[in-house]
């Protein structure tokens, strides 16, 4: 087994994956409290990298020492740079670097097998940088700006690396990890395979003591679907999923929602149909922060309402993904990057308890989870979809017209990009109704009808976008339908900003 200490990087979670990949049990522990001796027998320690740096009053730090560990270690980033704090050498600060830069080898090593090239990418994000390396140690690669970008103690087996093998953007990233694992720890790999049933009998376990109803709050989004499938599947009309139709979500949603849970759990959700009230709160509203309040509040109240009907309920399954978790701070001495929350503050007012069986697991895992689970396609390969829903994708005042006309042009974009087999490539597109009137000539007439905005973009990580490239004549399809068939529409304009500066949604 391997243990990876977590200093708190966006990135500790990728080593953890990357092992489970290479299908080695690996465990990720507080360094604070990190005590080797609690362990029958560790193969490999890995410290991970973090915000902080080595001089911060209440830098994280290990309570052990590590010069007599006596098993391989690998430092990455903030993990290297402490090793060299510990073993006496110097880390100097303010050498910030964020991104790609190329990596060459000095020198053959255990750690460099399998790697065809001398030269390549590997990626940066630090503020601090080794500037004397402890006792013991040399260079193995370096970069123009970085002498100490891969080092090694070979008669301690101790490895430091400045840049991170464990995201996508490094080349042979993967390859250090394995070499790492395989050559160095001499632990054996195999080939990984995610099993549903797994993730099914973990929630088993966990249920199999307890009793009561479980809610769960659906969207027909993949997540919270794949979520209700895995706790469907564990405990049976156990759940009872609960979908509130809102009327702000995609064409079609209310019917999918159905045909997953009956069709295929064969278990009844419960529909409310609550759209009237929805409209109601939302009339001559059009500050877009006041919108997602609204909302957000209502969707709660409507919630608890109806599962407050059900009798002996105390759980709550929510679809929260590692990302999600990441973001909301998912570990000790990572910074918080921005609040997340599905469902408000639903589980403390009705005192439940969260079940969250992806807690662990990427997007496109949980997506796998939900072809083993035998989920329609289209549930998922559904984009990512906002909470507010189609009611921020209407600039001004949401109205039962306004809603009308945003949701069959929205369904216009999805069957063009199905047709040119764009859909899939695409994170997100959604029309934005805009409220602002142009001039246009239909049939020989004037008309002076609504300019419809078109954003369809690529992203990995959400935090970045870019506008798709779409061949002329799928653009063309789009723009042609969207004027002809929705009513009141005067011309169709794409976005072709990125994200930064301007947001995926215009509200
Ligand atoms: P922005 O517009 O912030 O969007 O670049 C990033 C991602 O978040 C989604 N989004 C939301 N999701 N509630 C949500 O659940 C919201 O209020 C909200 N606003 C934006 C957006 O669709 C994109 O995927």
């Amino acid at each position: 087994m391997l243990v990876i200490l977590d200093f708190g990087s966006q990135t500790t979670h990728l080593i953890k994956r990357r092992l489970i990949q290479l299908g080695v049990k690996v465990e990720l522990a507080d360094p604070s409290t990190f005590d080797p001796g609690r362990y029958k027998k560790i193969q490999g320690l890995i410290l991970s990298g973090g915000p902080a740096s080595v001089y911060d009053v209440n830098s994280p730090d290990v309570n052990f020492n590590l010069a007599k560990l006596n098993i391989p270690i690998l430092g990455i980033c903030y993990g290297w740079q402490l090793i060299t704090k510990k073993l006496g050498g110097t880390v100097v600060q303010g050498n910030k670097e964020y991104g790609p830069t190329e990596l060459n080898i000095l020198e053959k090593d255990l750690l460099l097998t399998n790697i065809p090239a001398k030269k390549f990418k590997v990626w940066m994000s630090h503020g601090d940088l080794v500037k004397q390396l402890p006792p013991g140690f040399k260079y193995l690669a370096q970069t123009n700006d970085i002498k100490a970008a891969i080092v090694v103690n070979e008669k301690k087996q101790i490895y430091g690396v400045q840049f991170h093998p464990e995201v996508d953007h490094t080349e042979y990233g993967s390859i250090i990890l394995k070499n790492f694992v395989e050559k160095i720890c001499h632990e054996k790999t195999q080939a990984y395979q995610i099993n549903v049933n797994k993730v099914i009998k973990k929630i088993q376990k966990q249920l199999s003591t307890t009793e009561g109803k479980i809610v769960s709050a659906v969207s027909g989004g993949v997540d919270s679907s794949v979520a209700s499938a895995i706790v469907a599947k564990a405990v049976g009309d156990r759940l009872v999923p609960i979908y509130c139709n809102n009327g702000l979500m995609r064409l079609g949603t209310a019917g999918q929602v159905e045909k997953i849970f009956s069709e295929h759990l064969k278990i009844e959700p419960i529909i409310i149909n609550c759209r009237q009230q929805f409209l109601t709160a939302l009339k001559g509203i059009t500050a877009p922060e006041k919108k997602r309040k609204i909302i957000g509040n209502l969707y709660i109240n409507i919630f608890e309402q109806e599962a407050k009907k059900l009798e002996n309920v105390n759980f709550l399954v929510q679809g929260t993904i590692y990302s999600d978790v990441i973001e909301s701070k998912g570990s000790k001495h990572a910074n918080k990057i921005k609040s997340h929350h599905n469902v408000g503050g639903l589980p403390e007012r009705m005192k439940l308890k969260l079940i969250e069986p992806l807690r662990e697991f990427y997007k496109d895992e949980v997506r796998e989870l939900g072809r083993q689970l035998g989920l329609p396609d289209e549930v998922i390969n559904r984009q990512p979809f906002p909470g507010p829903g189609q009611a921020i994708r209407i600039i001004g005042e949401v109205t039962a017209k306004r809603l009308a006309k945003q949701q069959q042009a929205d369904q216009i974009v999805i069957d063009v990009l199905k047709e040119t087999s764009w859909f899939e490539k695409v994170f997100q597109s959604f029309p934005i109704m805009t409220g602002v009137n142009t001039t246009a000539v239909k049939g020989d007439g004037r008309a002076y009808a609504e300019l419809v905005g078109l954003r369809i973009y690529d992203s990995r990580d959400i935090m970045t976008a870019g506008w798709t490239r779409l061949p002329y004549e799928v653009l063309q399809k789009i723009s042609s339908r969207i004027v002809n068939e929705v009513p009141n529409v005067s011309r169709v304009a794409y976005d072709i900003t990125t994200k930064p500066p301007a947001t995926m949604e215009w509200e």
